[in-house]
């Protein structure tokens, strides 16, 4: 599949780190530090994903300073409305101009027992209401041991775009889940290998347009030190940060990483 332009997008994950007042501190530093840095967001895009306790401050700075960044939740139910309690819907997230929502992350996976199906239904309901997802898939050791890197990110993506022939937006992120946050990242190759095989599950869903135009992240101990060899993939179009992204100054170099791609 030839390679198109597809805008680089760097994430950071935050996880249940920093409460509200933190954020908006962190938020406003981050884009002091990328003005700075002279950082170009038509060539890069960045964006934040704090808890959904933040999410409205956050969303006010962005747009009373005219911040460049984006933001999204880590979470969404699949349901409208109703009697789902401690659950936040799309149309909410929606409301408050959230760009994006991480769904199916390992996290969501193994410790709140999330499956394909209940993914596909998040996904579904996203897109339903303009949010574009960022689907997480990606293998434990032990798959990959047993089946090789791609099955299982494979047959994940396949589950979560059950629901959503005719999508055309959506962002897909491979994260090995040995890779989490171990300081041990996939090698450059084995995440290409991965992310190609993503792409054409992509295409065999939505098509091939809707394929080349789709960013694929690797995530898993990212850092400015090997951001760049990911970022020399064809088929890596950015990252999906976790603790490198809450630190200000390592994220804001994730994302130049075109300053050290060449290096
Ligand atoms: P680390 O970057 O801490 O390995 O976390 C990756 C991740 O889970 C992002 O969603």
């Amino acid at each position: 599949m030839a390679k198109v332009a597809r805008i680089p997008f760097i994430a950071g994950n935050w996880k249940m780190n920093l409460d509200h007042l933190q954020a908006i501190a962190f938020v406003q530093k981050l884009a002091w530090s990328l003005k700075d840095a002279r950082h170009d967001f038509a060539a890069t895009e960045v964006a934040v994903f704090p808890p959904f306790t933040d999410l409205r401050s956050v969303q006010t700075l962005i747009s009373a300073d005219k911040l460049d960044l984006k933001f999204g939740a880590q979470d969404v139910s699949e349901h409208e409305s109703g009697a789902y309690t401690g659950e936040i819907s799309a149309a909410f997230l929606k409301a408050l101009d959230a760009a994006y929502v991480i769904i199916g992350h390992s996290e969501r996976r193994t410790l709140h027992g999330e499956d394909d199906e209940k993914v596909a239904a998040k996904v579904a309901a996203a897109v339903k209401h303009g949010i574009v997802p960022v689907i997480c898939v990606g293998e434990t050791a032990e798959d990959l041991a047993r089946y090789g890197p791609s099955a299982i990110p494979v047959q994940q993506l396949r589950g979560a775009l059950s629901g959503i022939a005719g999508a055309t937006d959506i962002v897909v992120a491979y994260e090995p889940v040995w890779a989490i946050g171990s300081g041990q990242a996939a090698t450059p190759e084995q995440a290409e290998q991965v992310c190609a095989a993503l792409r054409e599950v992509v295409a065999a869903v939505l098509g091939d347009e809707v394929a080349a135009a789709t960013r694929i992240l690797y995530g898993g101990s990212v850092k400015a030190s090997n951001i760049a060899s990911f970022m020399r993939q064809s088929n890596v179009d950015g990252a999906l940060v976790g603790g490198a992204s809450l630190d200000i100054g390592e994220f804001a170099s994730i994302a130049q990483f075109l300053k050290h791609v060449g290096t």
